[in-house]
């Protein structure tokens, strides 16, 4: 069987690609800090679908909490056909006069351990000539809206940069887009969820489904659910003044 391996594996988005991957018959690699939740729903996997799962525990903001996912990532033994970069948090709390601290960590989860594992990973998906990695991104990255959402800009533009260069390799390279969704992303970012309209949520279900069925189609972005789709046309086609004011308008509602 296939090994995936999946960052912030723990909750969220990043738990339901174990699920459905698990459903797939991949073997998994679970990666987060909170080892008590990855044991848990590692013995989940293993009960229900009879796969193979190793948990590792990483800290993705620290170099010696990356070098130990790389290491397993170049590991000859079960190598990995599949890496869900996927860990990720956000703040909204303010930039100037804000703490700094949370700024370097958002970039070293979202940009340098991004980096730095898929670096590690694709040399041997292109020698074996199979394999892919998908980033998960966000629709924030096609707005100006702080370190979080320039983070996500990155990730949208390396993934697809990434997944023209191995492309005749057939290894694939796709970034996830996905909107607004149900997880504890907003909790943890105090976000306050009543603030933003309900037909706007998706269910990770959902979103991780057609994530997988693009990647399958060798789609280099997927932008799960016909709203986004919409929404990312239109803001990828309005000057770009025009998202700048928008976000001045949300960000001052969000500081209220
Ligand atoms: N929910 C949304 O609306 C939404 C929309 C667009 C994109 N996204 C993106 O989707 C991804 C998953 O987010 P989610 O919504 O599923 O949020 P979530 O439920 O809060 O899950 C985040 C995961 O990332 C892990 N994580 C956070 N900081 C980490 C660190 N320093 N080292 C290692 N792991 C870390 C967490 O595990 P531990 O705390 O145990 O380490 C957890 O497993 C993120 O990249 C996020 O930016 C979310």
């Amino acid at each position: 069987m296939p090994w995936a391996l999946v960052t912030g594996a723990s909750s969220g988005i990043g738990e339901e690609f174990a699920f459905q991957l698990a459903e797939q018959r991949y073997d998994l690699v679970l990666t987060a800090r909170g080892t008590e939740q990855l044991e848990r729903l590692a013995e989940k996997l293993r009960e229900k679908h009879g796969v193979q799962v190793q948990v590792l525990t990483a800290d993705l903001s620290q170099r010696e909490g990356m070098a130990v996912v790389e290491q397993r990532l170049r590991s000859d033994e079960d190598p990995i056909d599949l890496l869900v970069n996927n860990a990720g948090f956000g703040t909204t709390a303010p930039f100037v006069g804000g703490d700094v601290q949370p700024e370097q960590e958002m970039l070293d989860v979202l940009v340098t351990a991004v980096m730095r594992l898929t670096h590690a990973a694709l040399p041997r998906m292109v020698r074996r000539r199979r394999g892919g990695v998908i980033i998960v991104s966000s629709v924030a990255g096609w707005m100006p809206s702080g370190t979080y959402s320039a983070a996500k800009a990155w990730a949208t533009t390396f993934a697809e940069s990434l997944a023209g260069e191995v492309r005749r390799a057939g290894v694939r390279v796709m970034a996830l887009c996905p909107g607004y969704t149900v997880t504890g992303f907003h909790a943890r970012a105090s976000i306050d969820p009543d603030a933003v309209p309900r037909f706007m949520w998706l269910e990770s279900q959902s979103v991780v489904r057609s994530a997988l069925r693009d990647f399958r189609a060798g789609r280099p972005v997927s932008t799960p659910s016909i709203r986004y789709k919409f929404l990312g046309l239109v803001m990828r086609s309005v000057p770009r003044w025009v998202m700048r004011a928008a976000n001045v308008g949300l960000s001052g509602q969000r500081r209220k």
